[in-house]
């Protein structure tokens, strides 16, 4: 017997880091790359997981307790009293580049959970998923807010605030993002820990700093929902500002931005931690290969076109 799951990267539209904070952000999945988790029976005693794209090929045993992959198994099982666990080979195909932004740690653990529970005959529903996904994203990221884990296991767009019920939005009028890899990695645990010492030296400043994007945030979401583009990719803008101001741009993700700015494209920002990996730009149907292109010519290693809807 064998159980597959899969699950999609994401990307956030708006408020990384000020999210960390307690304050909203906007974030939709992106199907384009996604985590792919088949679980099956073995006659070979053990839990084997085999990794390519990580060159991960190892026993359950050999992995440190805190090592993501081994984390989820631990912690599913003891949550499903699963005891002894059974002999079983795990094997995991991912599209989502790591380290640069589009959730590849919490897509494999949200395809991971779904796979086994179904394979031990105990699936569990969305919350029990996106909970379990939440405590490994920890692992991952030191203080991570759960929007990675939550875009990702409901798969939708969704409007995040730490502890506030789950909303999702509707865009009034179609639009296309294209998402531009610096190539760069860079684990949102450095980011996110550098915003953190900024925070703790002036605590005053920078609450005002992440006022302001959860005010970008909310402005951002009625624009979606209006279909006011315009409006949108000067929020964008912003915020981009905002988060270079939080010292998590670099000059690639900076060169990116501008040249879609540059070509076209409505408004531009750097997407999730920072200092690498991703930025976003907004465009309209007809300029989005115009803006696609430029990225590349900008230096961007690949480039998505994704459309919210
Ligand atoms: O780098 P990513 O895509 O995992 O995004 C992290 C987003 C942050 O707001 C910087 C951190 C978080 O946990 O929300």
């Amino acid at each position: 017997m064998s159980c597959k799951a899969s699950a999609p990267g994401k990307i956030i539209l708006f408020g990384e880091h000020a999210v960390v904070y307690g304050r909203p952000a906007l974030a939709v999945p992106v199907a384009q790359v996604h985590a792919d988790v088949e679980v099956s029976g073995s006659t070979r005693p053990g839990i084997w997981i085999d990794a390519p794209g990580i060159d991960l090929h190892a026993e359950l045993k050999t992995l440190p307790s805190d090592h993501p992959l081994a984390a989820v198994v631990h912690n599913l099982f003891f949550i499903l009293h699963i005891d002894p666990f059974p002999s079983i080979n795990i094997s995991i195909d991912s599209t989502i580049p790591v380290a640069s932004g589009l959730g590849s740690g919490a897509a494999v653990s949200v395809a991971l959970i779904r796979a086994l529970s179904t394979y031990i005959g105990q699936p569990l529903p969305d919350e029990g998923v996106n909970e379990l996904a939440f405590e490994i994203e920890k692992l991952h990221h030191g203080t991570p807010s759960g929007i990675d884990n939550t875009v990702i296991t409901y798969a939708r767009p969704v409007y995040y605030a730490k502890g506030r019920l789950l909303e999702t939005f509707k865009a009034g009028i179609p639009f296309f993002i294209i998402i531009g890899d610096t190539g760069i990695l860079a684990p949102t645990r450095v980011s996110v820990g550098d915003v953190r010492k900024l925070w703790e030296q002036d605590k005053d400043r920078w609450e005002l700093v992440f006022n302001r994007v959860g005010e970008i945030v909310d402005r951002a979401r009625t624009a979606i929902e209006r279909g006011d583009l315009k409006g949108l990719g000067e929020l964008m803008d912003q915020d981009h500002a905002l988060l270079q101001e939080m010292t998590v741009s670099s000059p690639e993700l900076d060169t990116l931005v501008m040249a879609a700015r540059g070509s076209g494209a409505l408004g531009a920002k750097l997407s999730g931690g920072g200092r690498g990996g991703n930025m976003i730009a907004l465009a309209l149907p007809e300029t989005s290969g115009v803006v696609a292109n430029a990225l590349k010519r900008a230096g961007a290693r690949r480039v998505i076109i994704t459309k919210v809807e």
